[in-house]
């Protein structure tokens, strides 16, 4: 149950009862100063202003009217006209008892699921994936996770870049180098491929000739060329799914939906902007303006959808990708995770896509942008040599330095498990470094930060999930056997127990504005809680009376439960011990 909600409907039918006109919400959020109760409703404050009456005693006549019995100890005016609500510990106990045998814990399946499709990762498959990416692709598969959690339809969609004019010098190379040996042995390294055929290009006109010949053949769909193109694209594609593995990212080859499944739709597309008389002749290029993302002098924003040699541009797919996905796999919602700097690309992608009725308005497009990735001096994250940071290399060395953690802080542990906790550790920390920040500022990644057992990482939460487990260890239980009803006392109990009925609560939040790290902050918020909580009340002590410890020891199941399925919805792994 989403506690929030529950008050909020009490609040609401109470106001109805008040004579409060329906529309006027009851504006119900948790407390944020101790001393004010769990939750405050603020909402007669505004409707006295609306009715033009005093609020204190508005307050009151909601009052009469709050139904809590066994709910609240204590519901009492405050200031102006706050409602402050101080659940009763016994109904807290009772919530909670029972939660940590649910599947999705205390949160029901939404009662309005809808079809969303993400766009995330969406990599150039003519690249290696670099650390750019890595924002898209954890992000966005951690909002995929939470929506499925909470029963929407996901499509995930990654729109890798498989096209365009660079592939014709790539297609050459790779004909050129295949003479001598493997596609996967010269597409090993795709970066420096890359950089070999790039060097090839500017030094050799007549392979630079092959090389815009192949683009033609490659766009006219010459069978030799578009089978190097294949070869090429499977390669890299087989890259891309290695580290989904490692990061434990839940894109498969199924969500793939790159820009060349549009090519067929672009001149219909095109054709479509220009007899709706969007689409302009300018300068030889087709060019749509849009006055309504004029600058300030007023000129209109400028979307070229056909070049003057007749190419497409990477906004045309994009509106192409719109209306296959408003269509044909008929979205409510559109989410795409990509760096912030393309924002004005995808105002214009959505502003014009709705114009020329690609969208029906009625589906929420939404572009969520990110900060950059940058390293300890604040400039943008690069090797020691100032070239770009692969992500491959990147995820290696979180895992080894995580295996060095792990050697000096259990070095009893199996050379197994090492490696096992090593993995999890590491890759972790990387995805929870960059998870826990605001996803719209920028960030410094420090590997001393992010593998840090103290503070908002991930190897502190997992770290809290092993504590949990030892007790069990140490008492000898099957915590799956823990299910003794939950009583609440002590202040450092009465603490975690709101916390965990909270969960419902985040996960709403994270994915209504799509923000992970308010699931991080409340994840660290709770791990803290745990650690007062049984500093505060011991367990395994003796003299501790037989139904408290029943009690206590479910109570650090649930908390147990909640971090995993937490981090679970981050896409991070936890363990037994570490
Ligand atoms: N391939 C693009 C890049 O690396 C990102 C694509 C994002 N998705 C989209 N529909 N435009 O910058």
């Amino acid at each position: 149950m989403n506690i929030r909600e529950f008050l909020a409907d009490k609040v609401q039918s109470a106001m109805q009862a008040a004579g409060i006109p329906s529309e006027l919400g009851p504006h119900l959020a948790p407390a944020k100063k101790a001393g004010f109760g769990d939750y405050q409703a603020n909402g007669a404050m505004a409707a006295a202003k609306a009715m033009r009456t005093n609020p204190r005693e508005l307050a009151a006549k909601i009052l009469d009217h709050l139904e809590l019995d066994g709910i609240a100890d204590k519901v009492e005016i405050a200031g102006p006209g706050f409602i402050n609500i101080h659940l009763a510990n016994s109904w807290l106990g009772q919530q909670l008892s029972g939660v940590a045998e649910q599947a999705t814990l205390s949160v029901e399946p939404t009662s309005a699921p809808q079809t969303v499709v993400v766009d995330y990762s969406s990599p150039n498959l003519a690249k290696e994936m670099h650390v750019g990416h890595l924002r898209s692709t954890i992000i966005g598969d951690a909002i995929v996770r939470a929506l499925e959690f909470v029963g929407h339809k996901v499509i995930r969609q990654n729109h890798v870049g498989d096209w365009g004019t660079q592939f014709g010098m790539l297609l050459a190379e790779l004909e050129s180098q295949t003479q001598a040996t493997d596609a996967e042995i010269a597409l090993h390294d795709l970066e420096a491929f890359y950089q070999q055929a790039k060097q090839h290009f500017d030094a050799d006109p007549e392979f630079a000739n092959t090389a815009r010949d192949y683009v033609v053949k490659l766009q006219s769909g010459d069978e030799k060329i578009l089978a190097l193109w294949h070869k090429f694209r499977e390669i890299s594609l087989s890259h891309g799914d290695e580290i989904y593995q490692t990061l434990n990212v839940t894109l498969s080859r199924e969500d793939v939906m790159g820009e060349s499944a549009y090519n067929d739709d672009l001149p219909v597309l095109v054709k479509a902007l220009e007899d709706q008389g969007l689409a302009v002749v300018d300068q030889g290029a087709k060019v749509v303006f849009l006055q309504e993302l004029a600058d300030k002098k007023g000129n209109p924003s400028p979307v070229i959808v056909q070049k003057q040699d007749g190419g497409y541009l990477y906004a045309t797919t994009d509106l192409a990708c719109l209306r296959y996905r408003a269509n044909t796999l008929n979205a409510d919602r559109l989410m795409y995770f990509i760096d912030q700097r393309q924002g004005l690309h995808m105002q214009q992608i959505f502003t014009l896509g709705v114009k020329a009725g690609f969208a029906s308005s009625d589906i929420s497009l939404e572009h969520h942008g990110f900060g950059t990735m940058n390293g300890e001096d604040g400039k943008p994250f690069k090797t020691r040599s100032g070239g770009t940071v692969k992500l491959a290399d990147l995820l290696d060395e979180a895992v080894e330095r995580a295996r060095a953690l792990i050697e000096t802080k259990n070095p009893e542990l199996s050379e197994q498990e090492k490696t096992a906790v090593a993995l999890k550790v590491g890759i972790g920390a990387v995805k929870y470094a960059d998870l826990s920040k605001t996803r719209t500022t920028d960030y410094i990644f420090s590997w001393d930060a992010m593998l840090a057992f103290e503070g908002n990482t991930a190897p502190y939460l997992q770290y809290a999930y092993t504590r949990i487990q030892s007790i069990f260890r140490k008492a000898g239980v099957e915590p799956s056997s823990l299910t003794a009803q939950i009583s609440v006392e002590a202040e450092q109990e009465r603490h975690l127990a709101l916390k965990l009925l909270q969960f419902p609560e985040v996960v709403e939040l994270m994915i209504k504005e799509a923000f992970p790290h308010v699931l991080c902050t409340y994840l660290f918020e709770l791990a803290s809680a745990f650690m007062t909580f049984y500093e505060a009340c011991p367990i395994l002590k003796d003299g501790v009376e037989e139904p408290v410890k029943a009690s206590r020891l479910h109570l650090a199941r649930t908390t147990g439960e909640h971090i995993k399925q937490g981090l679970v919805l981050l896409g991070i792994d936890v363990m037994d011990r570490m």
